[in-house]
């Protein structure tokens, strides 16, 4: 079968298009046929050598979507469409290739009005927002910021929130076009930070009250700036780095609301986490209440070129790969 394998983790050079023995089922794993695969910053950083944990080579790819082939069962029927995401592409081969052998565990049913195109952009970045919301205490009537409206997570994070019930569901963008792309697309309470500080958005948009969660993937100075918007108690989760790892914080920031800071690893979820997860997910895509937005699809050949994409071009929605 093809796949796309990092033989080194030395940048976007060291990804290769290769052949490898189509994965043997063994017991508890389904076969399945891969028709998309996500590309996430987590290629990004395994690619770069700044993952902790990973072996090249190694086919990349956290998520994907396809078709069941073999070994799911009454659950999984032969021919059903699903979507997956778990250690593929981090810790064993993964998603950027024509099969894998999937735990049943991992993989999700595709509700009929999804396509797999879009399926396959959704279990990371929807998997991780919903379980941060989960662990932030998130209810109705709250008010959220996820930086990044044209980012997966940022993106995700708004849609659940404002499905769910949240009082503000507030994003933001650095780029004044993509600004307005969010508006375009009914994205009503992005913060343009060309033209405003993120800290005088949430504010403004609040009427002075702040966020109740945070939930941060892009670090450095928006990380800092989003934790002077928190509401008295306010929660801010950091996952993600996109823009920087390292940050300097105002600890007034912390200390005046009584806020606090915590950190959220998916590969260190529990199953139940993921479980009830995928169900408010699945419940919110079968009513239409959120949508994924795929930006751009690349055939597998050009992975190099998607991931490219993804992190220079900065685009609005997922990347995907059509195997
Ligand atoms: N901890 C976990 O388990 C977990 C799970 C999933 C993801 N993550 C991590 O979370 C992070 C976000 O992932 P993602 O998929 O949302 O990324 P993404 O889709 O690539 O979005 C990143 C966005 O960040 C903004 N950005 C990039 N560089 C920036 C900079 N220098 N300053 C300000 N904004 C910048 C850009 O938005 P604008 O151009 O609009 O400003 C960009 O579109 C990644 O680091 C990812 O690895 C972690």
């Amino acid at each position: 079968m093809r796949a796309m394998r990092a033989e080194t983790f030395s940048g976007y050079e060291g990804l290769k298009l290769i052949e490898l023995p189509k994965p043997a089922v063994t017991e508890a794993k389904v076969l399945v046929r891969i028709t998309a695969a996500g590309v996430t910053p987590l290629d990004y950083t395994i690619l770069s050598g700044k993952f902790h944990g990973s072996k090249a080579p190694l086919v990349l790819g956290n998520e994907g979507a396809g078709v069941v082939e073999q070994g799911g069962g009454t659950d999984f029927p032969v021919g059903s469409r699903v979507m997956f995401f778990g250690t593929y592409g981090a810790f064993e081969d993964g998603t950027d290739s024509e099969w894998v052998a999937v735990r049943k565990e991992d993989l999700c049913l595709i509700p009929d009005n999804v396509d797999e195109v879009s399926a396959a952009g959704i279990p990371v970045a929807y998997l991780t927002a919903q379980v941060a919301l989960t662990l932030a205490g998130f209810q109705a009537g709250k008010t959220v910021l996820a930086p990044a409206i044209g980012g997966s997570i940022g993106n995700a994070v708004t849609q659940l929130a404002r499905a769910l019930g949240a009082k503000h569901a507030m994003s933001s963008t650095t780029n004044h076009a993509k600004a307005e792309q969010a508006k375009a697309l009914g994205f009503n309470e992005v913060i343009d930070t060309s033209l405003e500080k993120l800290g005088d958005g949430v504010r403004r948009i609040t009427s002075g009250y702040g966020a109740d969660i945070v939930i941060d993937g892009i670090g450095g100075e928006v990380l800092s700036e989003a934790l002077g918007a928190l509401a008295l108690e306010g929660r801010l989760t950091t996952l993600g780095y996109s823009a920087s790892r390292k940050t300097t914080i105002d600890v007034t920031n912390l200390i005046v609301p009584q806020a606090s800071i915590r950190g959220l690893n998916m590969f260190a979820q529990p199953k139940a986490a993921i479980t009830h997860a995928w169900t408010v997910i699945v419940s919110l895509l079968k009513s239409g209440a959120i949508k994924p937005i795929v930006a751009k699809t690349f055939p597998l050949a050009e992975a190099a070129d998607a991931l490219r994409y993804l992190i220079e071009g900065r685009p609005f929605g997922r990347v995907v790969l059509t195997i």
